[in-house]
């Protein structure tokens, strides 16, 4: 036995040694005393380790066992009756017992879905982040669309919402001259039928000049009409003038003379308002650029009015 501790000792400190050359200099003593408390965790395990290690050693070595033996043996190898181990009885009904629970109460065959919990789980977080978000300010959209815009849309439009070069549409401007002769001559429908009511965007605008007539003229849209129309939509419908005439003529029947879209009715041409951008994160778009993937089910209500809020705040 003796020599059994003293071949332990030899061994913890040829660890702690081993341990000292391996990781050594953060281990100066009193610098931080995280690193202190360390080292002397380090003594503690490798010396716990040793001495139990040496208690069963030397169990193994010298121990002789005694009671009662069974009446079988195998090929001279007998068995002794001893009593089960209380503890060991004790963990063995109370997992009978957590069995029998689990199967039939905690989690019943068919009965657990872990999409239902999720779904459920979403549903509850929905609730709670709307009700929190009930009365939210302006301003408070803003900041939310904003953080919102950069997780999920700034991919594609752009930090700044410039578009990347044409990847994808310039949010910092409602519409761009291309655009509106794009939509002009090739049609849109791809905003999608409006949140609002049956009669709204899902109509889409007919490709072709020879849909749009001028009221004041009774023909349909010429080119130079178009180009006229296009940039003082482009422009944010300011000022008067041909481009203005044009649009009241022509265009105000369905977006409205001030271009917001009659309620919904057709796009908000001026700004970037909840039902457009709603109807956008709803269905997605395809256009001139490309297609804008819908974001149904992935934005709450109040993320939605809150991108809107961004979008607009951003615009020029
Ligand atoms: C008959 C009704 C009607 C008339 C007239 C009309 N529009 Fe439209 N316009 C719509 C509808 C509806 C949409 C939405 C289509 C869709 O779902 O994409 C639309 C879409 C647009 C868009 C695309 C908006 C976007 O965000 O992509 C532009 C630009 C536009 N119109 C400009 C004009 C201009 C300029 C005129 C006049 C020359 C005009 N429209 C005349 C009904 C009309
Ligand atoms: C996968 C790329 C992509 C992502 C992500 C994306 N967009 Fe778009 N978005 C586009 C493209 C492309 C267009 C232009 C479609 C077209 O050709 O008219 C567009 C167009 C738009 C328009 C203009 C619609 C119009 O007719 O004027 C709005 C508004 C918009 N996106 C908002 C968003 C918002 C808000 C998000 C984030 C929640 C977002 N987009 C995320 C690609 C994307």
């Amino acid at each position: 036995m003796k020599s059994m501790v003293i071949g332990g000792i030899i061994l913890i400190v040829a660890l702690m040694t081993g341990t000292y050359f391996m990781a050594g200099d953060s281990f100066a003593l009193g610098e931080d005393y995280i690193n202190d408390l360390t080292m002397l965790a380090g003594v503690a395990i490798v010396s716990i380790t040793v001495f139990v290690s040496l208690k069963y050693v030397n169990q193994i070595k010298n121990d002789t066992a005694t009671g009662e033996l069974a009446d079988e043996t195998w090929d001279g190898i007998g068995e002794y009756k001893n009593n089960i181990p209380v503890g060991w009885g004790m963990l063995f009904i109370a997992t009978l017992v957590w069995q029998l629970w689990y199967f039939f109460v905690g989690y019943p065959t068919s009965q657990f879905s872990q999409i239902g919990q999720y779904n459920e789980e979403t549903l509850e977080y929905n609730a709670k982040f709307e009700s929190k978000w009930a009365n939210i300010t302006e301003q408070e959209l803003a900041g939310m669309g904003q953080s919102v815009f950069l997780v999920q849309c700034a991919p594609c439009h752009g930090v700044d919402g410039e578009g990347i070069q044409g990847k994808a549409h310039n949010l910092t401007k409602r519409i761009s001259v291309e655009q509106v002769k794009d939509v002009i001559n090739n049609g849109s429908a791809a905003i999608g039928p409006n949140p609002a009511g049956n009669l709204g965007f899902g109509m889409g605008m007919m490709p072709g000049k020879d849909g749009l007539i001028n009221v004041n003229t009774g023909m349909p849209i010429s080119d130079s009409e178009v180009e006229a129309v296009a940039n003082y939509v482009a422009n944010g419908m300011k000022g008067a003038g041909a481009g203005a005439d044009i649009f009241a003529g022509v265009c105000s029947s369905c977006h409205g003379v001030d271009g917001k879209g009659m309620g919904g009715m057709s796009p908000n041409l001026v700004e970037y308002d909840d039902t457009l951008v709603i109807n956008v994160l709803k269905h997605g778009k395809k256009g001139m650029i490309g297609a804008m993937p819908n974001f149904e089910g992935r934005l709450t209500e109040t993320q939605d009015k809150a991108v809107a809020t961004y979008l607009r705040s951003i615009g020029e």
